[in-house]
C-alpha cells in the first residue's frame, strides 16, 4: 500500500518510518527538518536508497504540494508537529500554526487528493488537570497549555472531516513517549545525559508527579494499526501503557541503568503547562485494534539508556 508519512524524521515518525517499511509499504515521507533539534537525517539515511521510500523535505503548510504528494496514497500518518509543552507557552503561535493550521492543511490535501484514512497524533496534554483517574476518551479535554490547545483544536478538525466530508480521521491521544530516538528536551532523555556525566538528576517539583510513560514500539504498534482498523470515525483514542510511575521512581530506574545509585536527585520549581498526573484508560484502542502495550516502564528505561550509552557520541550535537 502507498501511504504518507509527515514527520518522518522526528523521534516516533522515524520508528514508524522503519515499521512502516518492515511491512511493506511505499512510503511517500515528509518532514520540513525543523530548527527545534538537529541531527534527525541520520535516523532515515538507512532509507535513503529504497526504492519504496521517497523523502520530500517541505513543510506540511503546504497545502498544494501536500495534495500532489498525496496522490493514490490510501493512508495519511501524520505525526509533523511542533511538539512540546514548554516551547508553546514561549511561542504559542509557533505551536499553533504546525498543530492546528498543519492539520487542518493535511487534512484539506488529503480530501483533494481522495486519501480513504488520516492517522493523526494527539496529546494525553488535551486532558489537562484530570477529575478523575484513570482518563478516558469521553472524558471532559480541558487544556493547559498552548500545546494541548492546538492538539485539541486539530482533533476537532480530525472529527468535523470525518462528519462532513467521510474522510476517515482518528486521533491518537498519545501518553508520555519514551524509547531510542527519544527526543532532547524530554525529561527521560535529560535525566539520563546527565547522569552519564555524573551530575545529578534536576527533578522539576517533588517528583511525586506521576506519568504514564509507553514505550516507542508499543505506540507505533498502536499506530500502524491504525492503517487498516474499523473505520474510528474521527474519534481519539488513548494509546498509553495504562500504569503510572512517579517521577522519582523514573529516575531511580535510570540512576541503576546508568550504575550512577550515588547521584542524589534535585528538586527545582515546578514549570507552567505541566500537569500534576497522567493515566491513560487503554480499553477504547485495545477493542479497536487489538492491540495491547508490551513494554514495562523498567525494561524501556533499560532498553533507552543501552541506546543513548551507544549513540550519545553520534548525537551529541542534538
Ligand atoms: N513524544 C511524545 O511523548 C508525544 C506525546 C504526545 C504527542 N506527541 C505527538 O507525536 C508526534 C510526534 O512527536 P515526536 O516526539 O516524534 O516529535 P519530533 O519533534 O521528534 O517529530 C516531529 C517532526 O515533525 C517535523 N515538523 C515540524 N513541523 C513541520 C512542518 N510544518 N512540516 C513538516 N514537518 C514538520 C519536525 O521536523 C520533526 O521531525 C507529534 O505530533 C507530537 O505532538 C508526542
Amino acid at each position: 500500500m502507498k501511504v504518507a508519512l509527515t514527520g518522518a524524521a522526528g523521534f516516533i515518525g522515524s520508528t514508524l518510518a522503519d515499521r512502516l517499511l518492515q511491512e511493506g509499504h511505499h512510503v511517500v515521507a515528509i518532514d520540513n527538518f525543523d530548527d527545534y533539534y538537529s541531527g534527525k537525517m541520520r535516523f532515515l539515511e538507512p532509507h535513503l536508497d529504497k526504492g519504496s521510500f521517497e523523502l520530500h523535505r517541505t513543510s506540511i503548510l503546504e497545502q498544494a504540494e501536500m495534495a500532489r504528494l498525496f496522490q493514490g496514497v490510501e493512508v495519511v500518518y501524520h505525526l509533523a508537529a511542533q511538539a512540546g509543552v514548554r516551547i508553546s507557552v514561549k511561542d504559542p503561535m509557533r505551536s499553533h500554526q504546525a498543530n492546528a493550521t498543519g492539520t487542518l492543511s493535511v487534512l484539506l490535501a488529503a480530501k483533494e487528493a481522495g486519501v480513504r484514512r488520516v492517522v493523526s497524533s494527539s496529546s494525553s496534554s488535551v486532558y489537562g488537570n484530570a477529575r478523575k483517574l484513570p482518563v478516558s476518551e469521553s472524558d471532559q479535554a480541558v487544556p493547559v497549555s498552548p500545546y494541548a490547545a492546538s492538539k485539541l483544536s486539530a482533533e476537532m478538525y480530525c472529527r468535523l472531516f470525518y462528519e462532513l466530508y467521510g474522510l476517515q480521521s482518528v486521533s491518537l491521544r498519545y501518553f508520555t513517549v519514551y524509547g531510542p530516538r527519544q527526543r532532547p528536551d524530554m525529561a527521560i532523555r535529560i535525566f539520563t545525559d546527565r547522569a552519564l556525566k555524573g551530575l545529578r538528576p534536576q527533578i522539576f517539583g517533588d517528583g511525586e508527579q506521576t506519568r504514564d510513560f509507553t514505550y516507542v514500539d508499543d505506540v507505533v504498534d498502536a499506530v500502524y494499526r491504525c492503517g487498516s482498523c474499523p473505520d474510528p470515525k474521527g474519534e481519539p483514542l488513548n494509546i498509553c501503557s495504562g500504569r503510572t510511575v512517579t517521577v522519582n521512581h523514573v529516575v531511580s530506574e535510570i540512576l541503576k541503568a546508568t550504575r550512577r545509585t550515588d547521584l542524589k536527585p534535585e528538586y527545582l520549581g515546578t514549570q507552567q503547562g505541566d500537569v500534576d498526573h497522567t493515566w491513560g484508560d487503554n480499553r477504547k484502542a485495545r477493542e479497536l485494534l487489538g492491540w495491547r502495550p508490551m513494554v514495562t516502564i523498567e525494561e524501556g528505561v533499560a532498553r533507552f539508556v543501552s541506546w543513548y550509552e551507544e549513540k550519545r557520541e553520534m548525537h551529541a550535537e542534538m
